[in-house]
Protein backbone atom coordinates (compact mmCIF):
# COMPACT_ATOMS: atom_id res chain seq x y z
CA UNK A 1 0.00 0.00 0.00
CA UNK A 2 2.13 3.19 -0.71
CA UNK A 3 -0.57 5.53 -1.69
CA UNK A 4 -0.19 8.26 1.07
CA UNK A 5 -3.31 11.51 0.92
CA UNK A 6 -0.97 14.13 2.29
CA UNK A 7 0.92 14.13 -1.16
CA UNK A 8 -2.58 15.25 -2.80
CA UNK A 9 -4.87 16.72 0.21
CA UNK A 10 -6.08 20.01 -0.68
CA UNK A 11 -6.22 19.10 -4.48
CA UNK A 12 -9.38 19.94 -6.98
CA UNK A 13 -10.91 16.66 -6.00
CA UNK A 14 -10.35 16.73 -2.03
CA UNK A 15 -12.25 20.68 -2.67
CA UNK A 16 -15.14 19.01 -4.28
CA UNK A 17 -15.81 15.92 -2.26
CA UNK A 18 -15.71 17.57 0.58
CA UNK A 19 -17.97 20.53 -0.26
CA UNK A 20 -20.50 17.89 -1.23
CA UNK A 21 -19.69 16.65 2.43
CA UNK A 22 -20.39 19.23 4.21
CA UNK A 23 -23.67 19.93 1.97
CA UNK A 24 -24.72 16.57 2.86
CA UNK A 25 -24.20 17.18 6.55
CA UNK A 26 -26.13 20.24 6.37
CA UNK A 27 -29.47 18.96 5.17
CA UNK A 28 -28.72 15.64 7.78
CA UNK A 29 -28.68 18.54 10.60
CA UNK A 30 -31.91 19.90 9.73
CA UNK A 31 -33.50 17.40 11.88
CA UNK A 32 -32.49 17.27 15.27
CA UNK A 33 -32.28 13.40 15.23
CA UNK A 34 -28.18 12.25 15.61
CA UNK A 35 -26.71 10.89 12.45
CA UNK A 36 -23.62 8.60 12.20
CA UNK A 37 -20.51 9.81 9.61
CA UNK A 38 -18.43 6.48 8.54
CA UNK A 39 -15.41 7.51 6.68
CA UNK A 40 -14.61 4.36 5.71
CA UNK A 41 -11.02 5.23 4.16
CA UNK A 42 -10.29 8.12 6.89
CA UNK A 43 -6.61 8.96 5.84
CA UNK A 44 -5.25 11.51 8.88
CA UNK A 45 -7.70 14.25 9.55
CA UNK A 46 -5.66 16.94 8.94
CA UNK A 47 -2.77 17.48 6.11
CA UNK A 48 0.27 20.58 6.45
CA UNK A 49 0.14 22.11 3.25
CA UNK A 50 4.35 23.07 3.80
CA UNK A 51 5.00 19.83 5.06
CA UNK A 52 7.38 17.63 3.22
CA UNK A 53 4.65 15.21 1.05
CA UNK A 54 2.65 18.51 -0.14
CA UNK A 55 6.05 20.34 -1.21
CA UNK A 56 6.62 17.54 -3.52
CA UNK A 57 3.33 17.53 -5.70
CA UNK A 58 1.72 21.06 -4.27
CA UNK A 59 -1.06 19.86 -5.66
CA UNK A 60 -3.37 22.24 -3.27
CA UNK A 61 -2.31 24.98 -5.14
CA UNK A 62 -4.47 24.72 -7.57
CA UNK A 63 -7.08 23.19 -5.40
CA UNK A 64 -7.74 25.04 -2.02
CA UNK A 65 -5.28 27.61 -3.19
CA UNK A 66 -7.60 29.20 -5.63
CA UNK A 67 -10.43 30.19 -2.80
CA UNK A 68 -7.59 32.22 -0.99
CA UNK A 69 -5.00 34.85 -1.27
CA UNK A 70 -1.50 34.68 -0.48
CA UNK A 71 -2.37 36.08 2.63
CA UNK A 72 -5.09 33.95 3.50
CA UNK A 73 -8.39 35.77 2.74
CA UNK A 74 -10.64 34.24 1.14
CA UNK A 75 -11.23 34.46 -2.87
CA UNK A 76 -15.00 34.34 -2.61
CA UNK A 77 -17.44 32.91 -5.51
CA UNK A 78 -20.89 34.67 -5.73
CA UNK A 79 -22.82 35.28 -2.31
CA UNK A 80 -25.35 32.16 -3.43
CA UNK A 81 -22.30 29.98 -3.92
CA UNK A 82 -20.65 31.81 -0.50
CA UNK A 83 -23.39 31.07 1.24
CA UNK A 84 -23.21 27.33 0.63
CA UNK A 85 -19.29 27.36 1.31
CA UNK A 86 -19.89 28.67 4.11
CA UNK A 87 -18.84 25.89 6.43
CA UNK A 88 -16.38 24.18 4.58
CA UNK A 89 -14.67 27.60 5.16
CA UNK A 90 -15.01 27.30 8.61
CA UNK A 91 -13.85 24.04 9.08
CA UNK A 92 -10.45 25.38 6.91
CA UNK A 93 -10.29 29.03 8.97
CA UNK A 94 -10.57 26.39 12.31
CA UNK A 95 -7.14 24.56 11.30
CA UNK A 96 -5.43 27.76 10.07
CA UNK A 97 -4.19 31.14 12.18
CA UNK A 98 -6.48 34.53 10.79
CA UNK A 99 -4.49 36.58 8.78
CA UNK A 100 -1.96 34.06 7.81
CA UNK A 101 -1.82 32.65 4.57
CA UNK A 102 -3.27 28.59 4.67
CA UNK A 103 -0.81 26.54 6.35
CA UNK A 104 -3.09 23.38 7.20
CA UNK A 105 -6.12 21.42 5.07
CA UNK A 106 -8.41 19.30 6.83
CA UNK A 107 -9.37 15.58 5.62
CA UNK A 108 -12.48 14.02 6.03
CA UNK A 109 -12.49 13.57 9.74
CA UNK A 110 -11.29 17.03 10.51
CA UNK A 111 -14.10 18.74 8.75
CA UNK A 112 -16.91 16.39 10.10
CA UNK A 113 -15.73 17.20 13.70
CA UNK A 114 -15.77 21.14 12.54
CA UNK A 115 -19.43 20.44 11.85
CA UNK A 116 -20.95 17.67 13.22
CA UNK A 117 -23.18 17.81 16.55
CA UNK A 118 -22.57 16.77 19.99
CA UNK A 119 -24.55 13.75 19.69
CA UNK A 120 -23.60 12.60 16.13
CA UNK A 121 -21.40 10.18 16.06
CA UNK A 122 -18.05 10.13 13.69
CA UNK A 123 -16.52 6.48 12.81
CA UNK A 124 -13.10 6.92 11.11
CA UNK A 125 -11.35 4.08 9.70
CA UNK A 126 -8.10 3.70 7.94
CA UNK A 127 -5.99 1.19 6.99
CA UNK A 128 -2.09 2.38 6.63
CA UNK A 129 -0.83 1.48 10.50
CA UNK A 130 1.23 5.22 10.19
CA UNK A 131 -1.79 7.09 9.03
CA UNK A 132 -4.14 4.88 11.64
CA UNK A 133 -1.78 6.51 14.34
CA UNK A 134 -1.39 9.68 13.14
CA UNK A 135 -5.16 10.04 12.70
CA UNK A 136 -5.39 8.63 16.51
CA UNK A 137 -3.35 11.61 17.52
CA UNK A 138 -5.67 13.72 15.84
CA UNK A 139 -9.03 13.07 16.50
CA UNK A 140 -9.51 9.66 19.41
CA UNK A 141 -10.27 12.80 22.50
CA UNK A 142 -13.29 13.55 20.36
CA UNK A 143 -16.32 11.96 22.48
CA UNK A 144 -17.96 11.54 19.23
CA UNK A 145 -14.92 9.59 17.43
CA UNK A 146 -14.81 6.26 17.36
CA UNK A 147 -11.68 5.02 15.20
CA UNK A 148 -11.22 1.83 13.87
CA UNK A 149 -7.70 0.51 12.01
CA UNK A 150 -8.50 -2.46 9.17
CA UNK A 151 -9.72 -2.54 5.83
CA UNK A 152 -12.81 -0.40 5.12
CA UNK A 153 -15.04 -3.14 3.24
CA UNK A 154 -15.41 -4.82 7.15
CA UNK A 155 -16.16 -1.58 8.62
CA UNK A 156 -18.52 -1.20 6.40
CA UNK A 157 -20.28 -4.50 7.20
CA UNK A 158 -19.44 -4.22 11.03
CA UNK A 159 -21.30 -0.43 11.17
CA UNK A 160 -24.08 -0.57 9.21
CA UNK A 161 -27.14 -0.37 9.67
CA UNK A 162 -26.12 2.79 12.30
CA UNK A 163 -28.66 2.30 15.66
CA UNK A 164 -29.58 5.92 14.74
CA UNK A 165 -31.30 4.67 11.64
CA UNK A 166 -29.66 8.00 10.05
CA UNK A 167 -26.44 8.36 8.08
CA UNK A 168 -24.02 9.16 5.92
CA UNK A 169 -21.12 7.05 5.18
CA UNK A 170 -17.72 7.93 2.68
CA UNK A 171 -16.25 5.38 0.33
CA UNK A 172 -13.16 7.16 -0.82
CA UNK A 173 -10.29 4.48 -1.63
CA UNK A 174 -6.73 5.40 -3.38
CA UNK A 175 -7.57 3.22 -6.36
CA UNK A 176 -3.99 2.04 -6.74
CA UNK A 177 -4.55 -1.76 -6.86
CA UNK A 178 -5.96 -3.69 -9.75
CA UNK A 179 -9.66 -4.65 -7.73
CA UNK A 180 -10.38 -1.64 -6.55
CA UNK A 181 -12.40 0.16 -8.36
CA UNK A 182 -14.83 -3.17 -8.31
CA UNK A 183 -14.54 -3.47 -4.21
CA UNK A 184 -15.69 -0.16 -4.02
CA UNK A 185 -18.58 -0.66 -6.14
CA UNK A 186 -18.79 -3.72 -3.83
CA UNK A 187 -18.52 -1.69 -0.47
CA UNK A 188 -21.50 0.19 -1.91
CA UNK A 189 -24.09 -2.64 -2.59
CA UNK A 190 -23.14 -4.35 0.17
CA UNK A 191 -23.56 -0.31 2.57
CA UNK A 192 -26.99 -0.60 0.67
CA UNK A 193 -28.08 -3.91 1.55
CA UNK A 194 -27.23 -3.11 5.22
CA UNK A 195 -28.88 0.62 4.96
CA UNK A 196 -31.19 1.53 2.38
CA UNK A 197 -32.01 4.60 3.56
CA UNK A 198 -28.91 5.92 4.83
CA UNK A 199 -26.83 8.60 2.07
CA UNK A 200 -23.73 7.22 0.73
CA UNK A 201 -21.02 8.87 -1.39
CA UNK A 202 -18.19 6.89 -3.45
CA UNK A 203 -15.72 8.98 -4.97
CA UNK A 204 -14.16 7.68 -8.21
CA UNK A 205 -10.72 9.50 -10.16
CA UNK A 206 -11.40 10.76 -13.80
CA UNK A 207 -7.69 9.82 -15.26
CA UNK A 208 -8.31 9.62 -18.94
CA UNK A 209 -8.25 5.48 -18.81
CA UNK A 210 -12.06 4.21 -18.97
CA UNK A 211 -12.01 3.70 -14.87
CA UNK A 212 -14.11 6.86 -14.36
CA UNK A 213 -16.87 5.11 -17.08
CA UNK A 214 -16.29 1.57 -16.09
CA UNK A 215 -16.73 2.57 -12.12
CA UNK A 216 -19.80 4.59 -12.67
CA UNK A 217 -21.09 1.75 -15.14
CA UNK A 218 -20.54 -0.72 -12.30
CA UNK A 219 -22.68 1.44 -9.71
CA UNK A 220 -25.33 2.02 -12.18
CA UNK A 221 -25.58 -1.58 -12.66
CA UNK A 222 -26.23 -1.51 -9.22
CA UNK A 223 -29.35 0.20 -9.46
CA UNK A 224 -30.13 1.40 -6.06
CA UNK A 225 -33.05 3.74 -5.80
CA UNK A 226 -31.83 7.42 -5.79
CA UNK A 227 -28.37 7.61 -7.03
CA UNK A 228 -26.76 10.66 -8.48
CA UNK A 229 -23.42 11.79 -10.09
CA UNK A 230 -21.92 14.60 -10.24
CA UNK A 231 -18.40 14.86 -12.32
CA UNK A 232 -16.05 17.81 -11.96
CA UNK A 233 -13.03 17.82 -14.71
CA UNK A 234 -10.60 20.75 -14.15
CA UNK A 235 -8.76 20.07 -17.96
CA UNK A 236 -9.20 17.73 -20.96
CA UNK A 237 -8.69 13.78 -19.32
CA UNK A 238 -6.31 11.99 -21.45
CA UNK A 239 -4.26 9.01 -21.15
CA UNK A 240 -1.11 9.28 -18.68
CA UNK A 241 -2.17 13.00 -17.97
CA UNK A 242 -2.76 12.54 -14.46
CA UNK A 243 -5.91 13.83 -12.24
CA UNK A 244 -7.69 15.58 -14.71
CA UNK A 245 -11.07 15.54 -12.22
CA UNK A 246 -13.51 13.36 -10.11
CA UNK A 247 -16.56 12.24 -9.44
CA UNK A 248 -18.88 11.14 -6.89
CA UNK A 249 -21.96 9.15 -7.03
CA UNK A 250 -24.16 9.76 -3.94
CA UNK A 251 -27.22 7.63 -2.77
CA UNK A 252 -29.79 8.62 -1.73
CA UNK A 253 -28.45 12.38 -1.40
CA UNK A 254 -30.41 14.27 1.67
CA UNK A 255 -33.02 16.92 -0.54
CA UNK A 256 -31.76 19.63 -2.15
CA UNK A 257 -28.23 18.72 -1.79
CA UNK A 258 -28.85 18.02 -6.27
CA UNK A 259 -30.05 21.75 -6.39
CA UNK A 260 -27.29 23.26 -4.06
CA UNK A 261 -24.83 21.02 -6.93
CA UNK A 262 -26.12 22.67 -9.89
CA UNK A 263 -25.63 25.83 -8.21
CA UNK A 264 -22.02 25.05 -7.20
CA UNK A 265 -20.86 23.02 -9.56
CA UNK A 266 -20.46 25.37 -12.21
CA UNK A 267 -19.02 27.81 -10.47
CA UNK A 268 -16.31 25.22 -9.01
CA UNK A 269 -15.75 24.19 -12.39
CA UNK A 270 -14.66 27.85 -13.03
CA UNK A 271 -12.68 28.60 -10.14
CA UNK A 272 -10.52 25.54 -10.46
CA UNK A 273 -10.28 25.20 -14.37
CA UNK A 274 -6.93 24.53 -15.95
CA UNK A 275 -7.35 24.34 -19.53
CA UNK A 276 -10.54 24.60 -21.71
CA UNK A 277 -10.96 21.20 -21.52
CA UNK A 278 -12.44 22.17 -17.53
CA UNK A 279 -16.22 20.49 -17.47
CA UNK A 280 -19.05 19.99 -15.33
CA UNK A 281 -22.03 17.77 -15.33
CA UNK A 282 -24.71 16.34 -13.02
CA UNK A 283 -26.95 13.64 -13.92
CA UNK A 284 -29.37 10.99 -12.22
CA UNK A 285 -28.16 7.73 -12.57
CA UNK A 286 -31.59 5.93 -11.64
CA UNK A 287 -34.97 8.01 -10.85
CA UNK A 288 -34.31 10.36 -8.12
CA UNK A 289 -37.50 9.13 -6.24
C1 LIG B 1 -8.08 9.13 -0.65
S1 LIG B 1 -7.41 8.77 0.90
C2 LIG B 1 -8.65 9.28 2.02
C3 LIG B 1 -8.85 10.72 2.14
C4 LIG B 1 -9.86 11.13 3.17
N1 LIG B 1 -11.13 10.40 3.02
C5 LIG B 1 -10.12 12.60 3.05
O1 LIG B 1 -11.01 13.01 2.29
O2 LIG B 1 -9.44 13.37 3.74
C6 LIG B 1 -7.57 7.03 1.00
C7 LIG B 1 -7.14 6.45 2.34
O3 LIG B 1 -7.55 5.08 2.39
C8 LIG B 1 -6.56 4.30 3.01
N2 LIG B 1 -6.77 2.93 2.52
C9 LIG B 1 -6.24 2.33 1.43
N3 LIG B 1 -6.76 1.10 1.27
C10 LIG B 1 -7.66 0.93 2.29
C11 LIG B 1 -8.54 -0.14 2.65
N4 LIG B 1 -8.59 -1.26 1.95
N5 LIG B 1 -9.32 0.02 3.73
C12 LIG B 1 -9.26 1.17 4.47
N6 LIG B 1 -8.45 2.22 4.16
C13 LIG B 1 -7.66 2.10 3.08
C14 LIG B 1 -5.26 4.96 2.59
O4 LIG B 1 -4.23 4.67 3.53
C15 LIG B 1 -5.65 6.43 2.57
O5 LIG B 1 -5.37 7.05 3.80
Amino acid sequence: MNYRHAYHAGNHADVLKHIVMMRAFAQLKKKDKPFLFLDAHAGIGLYALWGDEALKTLEWQDGVGRFYDPSGMPVPLSSDCEQLLASWRMAIAAVNASGQPLSHYPGSPGFALANLRPADRILLNELHPEDHGRLSDFAARDGRVKITEGEAASAIKAHLPPPERRGFVLIDPPYELEDEARRAVQMLRDGYRRFATGAFALWYPVTGDRLSEHIVAEAKALDLAKMLKIELCVREAVREGGLAGSGLILVNPPWPLADELAVLGPALRDRLKQNDGASWSLDWLTAPG
